[in-house]
C-alpha cells in the first residue's frame, strides 16, 4: 500500500511543473501524457491555422484590404456552429483553461476574422448581461513592483453598472497580434449588436480580462 501511495505522489509532483510551447503558446505538463497528446494536437492546429474555405451562406458584416469579418448566431448550420467551437477550443487550450464541452447557448454571438489567407486569426464571443462591475485600477501607480502575479490582482468596484453587452472572450492568433484586429472585431460587434445603434463603451463590457485582455481594453476604451 505504502508503495502505491509514494507512486501516486510522485506522478502528482511530475504534473506539477507547467511548459508553455514557444511556438504555439500553450500550457502544459510536458510529464504527462494526456497533456502532452492535447499538445502535439494544438501544436499541429496551430502550425496549420483554422482553415476557413467560405460557406454559401454566410454573413459578412464588415471587409477590409486584409480580410474579413463574419457573424455566426446560434441558429446557423451545424458546420458554422464546428467552426467556432474549434476555434473555441483553440483558444482555451492557449489560455490554459480546461476542456469544456462544447455547447452553443442561444444568446451568443460570435465574429470571426477571416484573413486573406482563409484561415480564421480573430474571434470575438459576446452575450447580453444586464449588470458589470467596472474594473479600478490599480491604486498605486506606474511605479509599481509588478510581479507576475500582480497582473492579475486588480480590484473591481463593487457597485454594479449598467451594461448591454459582455464580451467573454477575445482572441486573436498569436502570429497576428498588433495590427488592430481586436479592435476591428470589437469596433464591428459595436456596430452590429442591435439594428441602427453603435454601442457606446461604456455599454460593453470585458469579461474577466487576462492581462493581454486588460491592455488592450483599457487602450480601446480610451480611444
Ligand atoms: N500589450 C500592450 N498593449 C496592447 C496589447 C498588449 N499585449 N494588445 C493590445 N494592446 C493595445 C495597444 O495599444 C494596441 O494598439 P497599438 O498596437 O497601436 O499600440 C491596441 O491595444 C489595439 O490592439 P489590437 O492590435 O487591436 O489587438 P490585437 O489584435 O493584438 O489583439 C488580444 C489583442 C485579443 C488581447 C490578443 O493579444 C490576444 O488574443 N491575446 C491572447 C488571448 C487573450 O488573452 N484574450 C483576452 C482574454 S480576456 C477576454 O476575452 C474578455
Ligand atoms: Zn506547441
Amino acid at each position: 500500500k505504502e508503495t502505491r501511495d509514494q507512486l501516486i505522489i510522485d506522478a502528482g509532483q511530475k504534473h506539477f511543473g507547467a511548459t508553455m510551447c514557444k511556438s504555439c503558446g500553450m500550457i502544459y505538463a510536458a510529464s504527462n501524457p494526456e497533456d502532452e497528446l492535447q499538445h502535439v494536437q494544438h501544436h499541429h492546429r496551430f502550425v496549420e491555422g483554422i482553415k476557413y474555405t467560405g460557406w454559401k451562406k454566410e454573413r459578412v458584416v464588415a471587409e477590409f484590404w486584409d480580410g474579413k469579418i463574419v457573424l455566426v448566431l446560434p441558429r446557423d448550420p451545424s458546420y458554422a456552429i464546428r467552426k467556432v467551437e474549434d476555434v473555441q477550443e483553440l483558444v482555451n487550450n492557449e489560455l490554459g483553461f480546461q476542456q469544456v464541452v462544447p455547447k452553443y447557448p442561444n444568446k451568443t454571438k460570435t465574429l470571426l476574422f477571416i484573413s486573406d489567407e482563409k484561415k480564421v486569426v480573430g474571434c470575438l464571443i459576446a452575450e447580453p448581461i444586464k449588470q458589470a462591475f467596472r474594473v479600478v485600477s490599480e491604486p498605486t501607480g506606474p511605479e509599481t513592483p509588478s510581479s507576475k502575479e500582480c497582473q492579475r490582482a486588480w480590484q473591481c468596484s463593487d457597485v454594479p453598472e449598467p451594461a448591454v453587452c459582455g464580451i467573454s472572450r477575445i482572441w486573436v492568433f498569436r502570429l497576428k497580434r498588433r495590427k488592430r484586429i481586436a479592435r476591428r472585431l470589437v469596433d464591428t460587434f459595436r456596430n452590429c449588436f442591435m439594428l441602427g445603434y453603435f454601442l457606446r463603451t461604456d455599454e460593453i463590457a470585458f469579461s474577466d480580462p487576462t492581462p493581454d485582455g486588460k491592455l488592450f481594453a483599457t487602450k480601446y476604451c480610451n480611444t
